[in-house]
């Protein structure tokens, strides 16, 4: 609490404006999807302030299709925030990349880190190639990046968005606990997306007819509108008798 009043003060006398401008709305540019990590924080990596990055993150910055969190993150940051730059920000050291390359149980976490481990049976044959375990951690981490970039492209959210005007650009990044450094994968999205697009690219499908539609309701249409409960005191039901 004592930190949070500082921060104000500090705040208040950098920028008098600097609440009355974020009170009035939000346009990020930036959508980050990280890892739960708290040795990743989102806008201490990136020198972003407040008001410039929508946030999402979980255990190894994962794109998990039933995830409704995620999704309407997605969703909401693309559809009506216009995000224009989505992150996906991995790191050296996951403890979560790490769990997932061993066979040992963790109990309810392994039911989320059979998405990594899905990661690891698309690229067994690259990682295994890599004798050194740390090195070989090391490539996973950034695989499962590119792999998240991959499930980004799967969603109907951004399939529809890089049909749009302002198609969103997606990064896959890795993030050194080391050393403090971003580095950029340089994932080319439209290959990521489009080179899987015959098999998970759905269409959108035109609304049947909608230039057609009566400017009226048609009789039926009016007859099944409803109009509220109809008060008939005959029809009141009887009494009920408590034996
Ligand atoms: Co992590």
């Amino acid at each position: 609490m004592a930190n949070n009043r500082q921060w104000v003060a500090n705040k208040n006398s950098e920028d008098p404006e600097f609440f009355k401008r974020l009170a009035n709305g939000q346009t990020p540019r930036y959508l980050f999807i990280g890892c739960s990590d708290s040795r990743v924080p989102a806008s201490g990596i990136t020198g972003t302030g407040p008001g410039e990055m929508f946030v999402h993150r979980n255990i190894a910055n994962m794109v998990v299709h039933t995830d409704m969190n995620l999704l309407s993150v997605l969703q909401y940051a693309v559809e009506v925030l216009g995000v224009q730059d989505i992150l996906i920000v991995g790191h050296y050291g996951c403890g979560g990349v790490a769990a997932a390359a061993t066979n040992k149980q963790y109990g309810l976490i392994d039911n989320w880190l059979v998405n990594i481990r899905d990661v690891v049976r698309l690229h067994e044959t690259e990682l295994l190639r890599i004798q050194d375990e740390t090195q070989r951690l090391r490539r996973l981490v950034e695989l499962n990046v590119i792999e998240q970039i991959r499930n980004l492209g799967k969603t109907n959210i951004i399939q529809n968005a890089m049909r749009g005007d302002k198609p969103p650009r997606l990064h896959g990044l890795v993030y050194d606990i080391a050393d403090g450094v971003l580095k950029d994968l340089e994932v080319n999205d439209s290959t990521a997306i489009s080179d899987l697009a015959h098999i998970y690219g759905t269409e959108v499908k035109p609304l049947v007819a909608a230039h057609n539609a009566p400017l009226e309701p048609d009789a039926e249409e009016e007859s099944s509108h409803y109009d509220g409960p109809k008060h008939d005191p005959s029809q009141q039901p009887a009494e009920l008798t408590v034996a």
